[in-house]
């Protein structure tokens, strides 16, 4: 299926790296939504500072585009420290990860994204580090081999991931932290669609806003998106603002339907109906007639169509709903 054309894509693409940078909100009080996560980390936060510490290692789970990387800045930001991001995939090697660490300055913020990726030994360098904030070097060879141990700066390790089941034991339990993030409502995506269009002075009315916020399947880095494209389209199509009207028409026109899915999801829930009489049929082999990793299939695509109720997980596989049918314009005879 392959999704990097896909508009409703939810992988950050690097001309939208500095447009996200842009409008990323700075601090707790300007962040939208995640109220619970919010309000932890507002208390956490308001006692480190006040004790004079650095924040307690943070881990950060969910869906992608619903702001993991944002909370990591807006954390380093309330507590007023550098912050340093990299990613699980892109440190290879032992040394590697020492280096980084070494190199932190005193209560800095390392946000790590796509942290379940870590390779085993870059891991193993973490846990002395998270705890004692410490790490062990090998000196020599053979006989005469010894390990010296190195301190570090005091660090916050702000760890992201898709895919909580991932995470190793060990790695998990050091996090003092962990805050599941949650598909944004309708009502809290308009208010960001409102802040981002006046951010980016884009002209849009309360019902174009709306309409926009529910076919972004609950998830800020596609609202963002969509108003950059429906703002192109009411710029050179109707030569204004975003109504209701613009955004309807630009939507149509980007295939994103109103419960804000498009072909690729369409195609999955056609699939397993066509192929599966509506399942229960196993990921692998869904992800085979799809022509998809199983992993993209469960972590990007699913979280949305179980979230509304379009499939449901069972122990034998999974299976579309009636509302999905309905959805579909089926009949749901047809089963
Ligand atoms: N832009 C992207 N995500 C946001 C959020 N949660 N709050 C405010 N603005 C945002």
């Amino acid at each position: 299926m392959g999704s990097s054309k896909r508009i409703i894509n939810t992988e950050l693409e690097t001309e939208e790296i500095l447009l996200e940078n842009n409008l990323r909100p700075k601090m707790l009080c300007d962040y939208i939504g995640q109220a619970k996560a919010k309000e932890n980390l507002k208390v956490f936060i308001d006692a480190a500072k006040g004790r004079g510490e650095t924040l307690d290692h943070v881990l950060l789970y969910g869906p992608p585009g619903l702001g993991k990387t944002t909370l990591a800045g807006i954390i380093a930001n309330e507590m007023g420290v550098g912050i340093k991001i990299t990613s699980g995939p892109a440190i290879e090697k032992p040394g590697e990860i020492a280096a980084i660490l070494n190199n932190l300055a005193e209560g800095d913020v390392l946000f790590i994204d796509e942290i379940h990726r870590l390779n085993r030994q870059v891991e193993e360098v973490l846990y002395p580090a998270m705890e004692d904030f410490a790490i062990d070097i090998m000196i020599g060879k053979g006989a005469s081999a010894r390990s010296i141990r190195l301190d570090l700066p005091h660090f916050t390790l702000i760890g992201a991931t898709t895919r909580a089941g991932m995470l190793t034991a060990p790695l998990r339990d050091r996090f003092g932290m962990v805050h599941k993030l949650e598909f944004y409502t309708p009502e809290e995506l308009t208010s960001i669609i409102t802040r981002s269009a006046g951010v980016l002075s884009v002209d849009i009315n309360k019902e174009g806003a709306m309409e926009l916020a529910r076919r972004s399947r609950g998830t800020p880095r596609l609202a963002n998106r969509l108003l950059k494209r429906v703002r192109d389209f009411a710029q050179v199509k109707y030569h204004g603002g975003i109504t209701l009207e613009v955004a309807n028409s630009a939507l149509d026109l980007l295939e994103v339907d109103k419960l804000g899915l498009d072909n690729q999801d369409r195609t999955i829930l056609n699939t397993i109906i066509e192929k599966f009489s509506g399942g229960p049929v196993g990921l692998d082999t869904l992800a085979a007639a799809l022509g998809e990793d199983s992993g993209t299939l469960e972590e990007v695509y699913e979280p949305y169509l179980i979230k509304n109720g379009l499939i449901t997980r069972t122990p034998r596989g999974r299976m579309v709903t009636e509302h999905a049918y309905v959805h579909l314009g089926l009949s749901v005879l047809a089963k």
